[in-house]
């Protein structure tokens, strides 16, 4: 590949197939954004939001990282969901990891990757509270797929965890913070069912008094 011109025609030929649909879709879209969901995934290539949920530019604001991982001290990950919260009032957060994810793996391994092993020291610490359990599965593609899992429900806890989240929880019942997992092999997403819409869903030591 020596040049952009397979993406700048591919671009060309989608830009023109979506104005053949609806041609005030652009024109619109550039007044305003008013997504209704915020997505936190990881980097990988084959896992863009958009189109594994069959959605179009304008509905879902997204951030992405190696091993979608959510750090409390990550000023880039703050900001945007403060941004998506308070601003765009999105009524949806998403998490969302995928199985074989690459990060994951190489945190479970005792190789180092340099500068980015920093990075996954957030994944080693996942696995190392979670131990146990994932001692307990029989493969080494078990405990990797669940360590998946893990990553995700620890990064709904940690959004949760956020007091500008707590503050939107005491005014309604929005942001709500899904965990989901998508799967390589069939293209399907997995909620896994660790919705957290409440300071209740808090443990007691992470909330705060905000009157
Ligand atoms: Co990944």
């Amino acid at each position: 590949m020596e040049n952009l011109n397979e993406l700048l025609e591919g671009n060309e030929n989608w830009a023109n197939s979506i104005k053949k649909i609806n041609p005030e879709f652009f024109k619109k879209l550039a007044l305003q954004q008013t997504p209704q969901y915020l997505w936190i995934g990881c980097s990988d290539s084959r896992v863009p939001a958009n189109e594994i949920t069959g959605t179009l530019p304008g509905a879902i604001f997204v951030h992405r990282n190696i091993a979608n991982v959510v750090q409390l001290t990550d000023y880039n990950m703050l900001s945007v969901v403060y941004y998506a919260v308070k601003y765009l009032e999105v009524q949806h957060i998403i998490v969302c990891g995928h199985y074989g994810c690459g990060g994951v793996q190489a945190a479970m391994s005792s190789k180092s990757y340099g500068f980015i092993d920093g990075w996954l020291s957030n994944i080693k610490n996942v696995q190392r509270l979670h131990q146990e359990q994932l001692d307990a599965l029989e493969t080494e593609a078990q405990r990797a797929d669940r360590l998946v899992e893990l990553n995700v429900m620890e990064g709904v806890r940690s959004l949760s965890e956020i007091s500008f989240i707590q503050e939107e929880w005491k005014k309604g019942k929005f942001p709500k913070i899904h965990g989901l997992v998508y799967s390589l092999k069939d293209g399907m997403l997995k909620d896994l069912d660790v919705t957290a819409d409440c300071p209740e869903c808090v443990a007691p030591a992470l909330r705060y008094q905000l009157d």
